[in-house]
């Protein structure tokens, strides 16, 4: 099934994401036939988790840390996400990466923390604006994969790729469905070289400026098998028609 998610990053209060999820709902409850996601900030989890019991919303959060517990002030575990009834966790975002200095070794770690304790992943990758310009997108994505996946190469069923180009995310810039179109093919191909027996059930969902007006062409592209969506994720009615556009 196609995944349609969103990616709150550091926005929406909890009582906010009560008033979201109330109007979110009815907007989408006849959506089916695609998964739905909402990956919210960590404080808004316990609320999202209880409203979105029984329906066709699945929840996520957007980092998680690979140690099971201990002393590791502010960070979350695989375990605690599992409690809350967190389905999905965004790893290695490149805000994390940038940002926050996350590394591909690092990005690893959290991997096989997840596939140990039974969360599926969705691993973010792109290439930054200079590395596009000297002809790197494609060494750069394939390093950035096979550093995550090393030791789980027999696992790549079991997690979902978001393919986001640093330059294209908050920038109103967004690839074009045949550039996006691409790069998911060749993630594929990655993937398919990784593991001889890949299955195939890897997502690569595309994010980057994704709005209402463009998502149902990256959804035309045959390897787009779904979208990551900041910005405009974060009022319900748009969110409900990114889901419903194509
Ligand atoms: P925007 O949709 O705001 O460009 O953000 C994309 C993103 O980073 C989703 O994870």
């Amino acid at each position: 099934m196609k995944l349609i998610s969103a990616n709150w990053k550091m926005n929406i209060t909890p009582s906010q994401t009560k008033e979201y999820i109330i109007k979110f709902l009815p907007l989408i409850e006849d959506v089916k036939d695609r998964e739905i996601l909402l990956c919210v900030p960590y404080t808004s989890l316990c609320i999202a988790s209880e409203m979105l019991k029984g329906t066709n919303v699945k929840l996520g959060a957007q980092n998680v840390y690979y140690e099971q517990k201990g002393a590791f002030t502010g960070e979350i575990s695989v375990s605690m996400l599992k409690d809350l009834g967190v389905s999905y966790v965004i790893v290695g975002h490149s805000e994390r990466r940038w940002i926050f200095g996350e590394d591909d070794e690092a990005v690893n770690k959290k991997l096989v923390a997840c596939l140990d304790g039974g969360l599926r992943p969705i691993l973010c990758v792109g290439e930054r604006l200079d590395e596009r310009e000297a002809g790197l997108t494609y060494k750069v994505i394939e390093t950035q994969i096979r550093i995550a996946l090393s030791s789980l190469e027999n696992y790549t069923d079991m997690i979902d790729i978001a393919y986001e180009p640093v330059w294209a995310i908050g920038s109103g810039n967004p690839a074009t469905p045949e550039d996006a179109q691409a790069v998911h093919r060749f993630i594929k191909n990655v993937l398919e070289d990784l593991n001889k027996n890949y299955q195939g059930m890897t997502r690569v969902v595309y994010g980057g400026s994704v709005n209402v007006h463009n998502a149902g062409e990256f959804m035309k592209m045959p390897d787009v098998d779904g979208l990551l969506v900041g910005g405009a994720s974060l009022d319900p009615k748009t969110f409900s028609q990114i889901v419903k556009s194509f």
